[in-house]
């Protein structure tokens, strides 16, 4: 990686910014995907890209947010001012579902990824996104999995969602040890497609009211798309349907065109232990081809969990 975009005369990569921190550099070479979280390299800027970035979002998701999540942030006593630190959040997260946030230096490959939430463990990115370009997130930082996961893990309903997700990547790559790659590959797209469409973007019925809030972290964790998606008249905003779902293509780099409903936390984990009951029964092997791609290192990280 390289230090890219910093100022000539300014020390390139000494503070947390995403891309361009020598210290996750420094930690990606040694093979370390586990990391403690260096407060003291957040520098200034990356404190103020937190400031703007909870400024443009906290009336948005006083409209928009589902209600837990509010409590959620509220319960974790996130500071509008200042990055968490994530032994804090811990503090008060723990005791709620049985979460933690673990700092992570970088991607996890997939299955490592789900095995964490089967261990009620959130992997977390501690990078802060370039201050340049709020609303653009190629990749995840710590505004979108502090700010726009982590409050909802604070709710044990959906906390077990997320051990669910666990459970069904297991179910996934046990068959990988008889499939092809072709159909585990098929599996892990069904997967992919299915946490997108809730867990980063999902939308549900309003508990106890009229229309729709935001759970998903994508949504929760951006300006421009909390508001598209529940507000504009170009988004389709349908019932949640697996087979749809699963089969359901998506773009990371443009505002989302369809999003799916769920009722209700409960009928969430409902359809998660049913996609792990169609991942059993091998009824996923051939989802419909198209986004999200598949890369090795995760193709790679199913099949040799399913080897253990
Ligand atoms: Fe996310």
């Amino acid at each position: 990686m390289r230090a890219v975009g910093a100022a000539p005369g300014l020390l390139a990569g000494a503070d947390l910014t995403t891309g361009r921190a020598a210290f996750i550099e420094r930690a990606q070479t040694r093979g370390d995907l586990f990391v403690e979280q260096p407060y003291d390299l957040y520098s200034e800027a990356n404190q103020e890209t937190w400031r703007r970035l909870y400024r443009a979002l906290a009336g948005k998701w006083e409209r928009h947010a589902h209600p837990r999540f509010l409590d959620g942030v509220a319960r974790l006593g996130l500071d509008p001012d200042r990055i968490p630190r994530l032994r804090d959040v811990n503090r008060f997260l723990e005791p709620l579902s049985g979460f933690r946030a673990r700092a992570v230096s970088g991607y996890v490959p997939a299955y490592l990824f789900f095995d964490c939430l089967r261990r009620r463990e959130f992997p977390t990115t501690i990078t802060v996104r370039d201050g340049d370009r709020l609303d653009y997130l190629p990749e995840p930082d710590i505004f979108h999995d502090l700010a726009g996961h982590v409050p909802m893990h604070t709710d044990p309903a959906f906390a077990d969602v997320l051990v669910r997700f666990g459970d069904a990547a297991r179910t996934a790559a046990l068959r990988a040890r008889d499939g092809d790659c072709r159909s585990v590959e098929s599996a892990l797209r069904a997967l992919a497609r299915f946490f997108w469409f809730t867990i980063e973007f999902g939308l549900m019925r309003r508990p106890g009211g009229d229309g729709l809030c935001a759970y998903g972290s994508g949504l929760l964790s951006s300006a421009g798309e909390i508001g598209h998606a529940l507000e504009s008249p170009s988004v389709q905003r349908v019932p949640f349907q697996l087979e749809w779902v699963v089969n359901q293509g998506f773009e990371i780099d443009s505002l989302q065109p369809l999003l799916f409903v769920v009722d209700s936390f409960r009928h969430l984990e409902r359809e998660v232990r049913r996609l792990e009951r169609w991942l059993g029964e091998g009824r996923l092997d051939n989802v419909a081809p198209g986004e999200p791609a598949v890369s090795r290192e995760d193709l790679r990280s199913f099949l040799d969990a399913g080897l253990q």
